[in-house]
């Protein structure tokens, strides 16, 4: 065991993400955890999170990263994190990242070359494999008597009406230099768990269309991508148009189909033998309906903490981290190229 109680140093204060890990990581015994440190620099947050944890508050990232801490994590406006990867790893830190991991190819080299140069032990927090519907596809994508996989299409959600909520402006969901767009904050998300699903995707072919008064205008409005798998085909649409909140997807195997759902109705279906009727169903409740212990931020930091107390591998690495945004680059190079863009395999960091 690598430690009995794992301390925990807050990089970015946010009272949303990082609170809800910290929330959950409090729930994950026997694992102990602490926080010693916090940092941030809206003064108000970090006094906040150190009342809350009876932590060491400090308001500058020098004296922070000389805090006692066992793991960094690191949750800020995704342009942020090459930077707060580099110090908290060039610092001995071990880090839970928080995605997307970087939003440009600078960022991308930056956190390539901490990870070769320090190696700390390193997660990466891309969350679909934790959460309910998507946990059971891949249960059942990989149960034995699923055969091979022959297609796969998932339609993203489009929560985005295409304005910019009043007061959000400045928010980095909206800023392109500070997030490199949806595609890349949710994007991480789904090409994660496309290749979780599919295997790696080897090349891509994509449409991107955005209309002249659509806000963020740097966001796709509508975005088709066809990727090419080993064996098989897997379809990601993104529609702002679809006036759904939901994410559906369709997992089409030799001796099954899986049709997926998350939304205010989540569910699993698995169809083999009797037509139009579902052989297994599986239903869950809406994410912030289950009990503490059964929402995906609970099951997605157990799973950190059990790997990193047993010196496990991490669930979900740097490599991962990395790929996700090898994927928004092919996408919108093919885009723009209409050209099939290759996707290098993934690299071990
Ligand atoms: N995995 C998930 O399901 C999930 C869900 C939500 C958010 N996230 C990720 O968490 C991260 C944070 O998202 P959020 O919505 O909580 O963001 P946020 O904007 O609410 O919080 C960012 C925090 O960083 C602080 N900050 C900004 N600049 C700083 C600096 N230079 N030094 C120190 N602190 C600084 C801000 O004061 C703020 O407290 C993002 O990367 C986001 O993608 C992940």
């Amino acid at each position: 065991m690598r430690k009995e109680l794992v301390r925990f140093g807050l990089y970015g204060c946010n009272l949303y993400r990082t609170k809800q890990l910290m929330d959950a990581a409090a729930k994950c015994a026997p694992i102990r955890i602490a926080v010693t440190a916090c940092h941030d620099i809206d003064r108000g947050k970090v006094d906040a999170m150190a009342k809350a944890h009876n932590a060491t508050a400090y308001y500058d990232l020098e004296s922070f990263l000389k805090a006692d801490y066992d793991v960094a994590l690191i949750s800020l406006p995704p342009l942020l994190h090459p930077d707060a990867f580099d110090a908290c790893a060039g610092a001995g830190r071990d880090i839970y990242l928080e995605k997307p991991i970087c939003v440009d190819d600078a960022g991308e080299e930056k956190i390539i070359r901490a990870a070769r140069k320090y190696k700390p032990v390193c997660y990466v927090g891309m969350s679909y494999k934790y959460v309910a519907p998507y946990k059971k596809a891949l249960e059942l994508r990989h149960r034995p008597d699923a055969g091979k996989l022959l297609g796969f299409y998932m339609h993203g959600f489009g929560a985005n009406k295409g304005v910019i909520p009043e007061g959000m402006e400045d928010n980095w969901r909206f800023c392109f230099e500070k997030s490199a767009g949806d595609l890349n904050n949710h994007g991480s998300h789904y090409f994660h768990f496309i290749r979780l699903m599919c295997g790696e995707p080897l090349s891509v072919m994509a449409m991107g269309y955005t209309s002249s008064n659509y806000q963020p205008s740097f966001d796709e409005e509508e975005l088709n991508a066809c990727f090419r798998l080993k064996e098989g085909i897997a379809v990601l649409q993104e529609s702002r148009r679809a006036h759904q909140s939901n994410v559906v997807g369709h997992c089409n195997l030799e001796n099954m189909a899986i049709v997926f759902n998350w939304s205010s109705h989540s569910e699993v279906k698995v169809y083999k033998d009797r037509p139009r009727a579902a052989d297994e169903v599986y239903e869950f409740a809406d994410s912030y309906m289950t009990p503490d212990t059964e929402n995906y931020t609970f099951l997605q930091m157990k799973d950190f903490l059990t790997a990193y107390t047993t010196e496990a591998p991490m669930p979900i690495t740097i490599s991962d981290g990395i790929q996700s945004y090898r994927i928004l680059k092919a996408v919108r190079e093919s885009y723009k190229t209409r050209h099939e863009v290759l996707i290098p395999p993934p690299e071990i960091f």
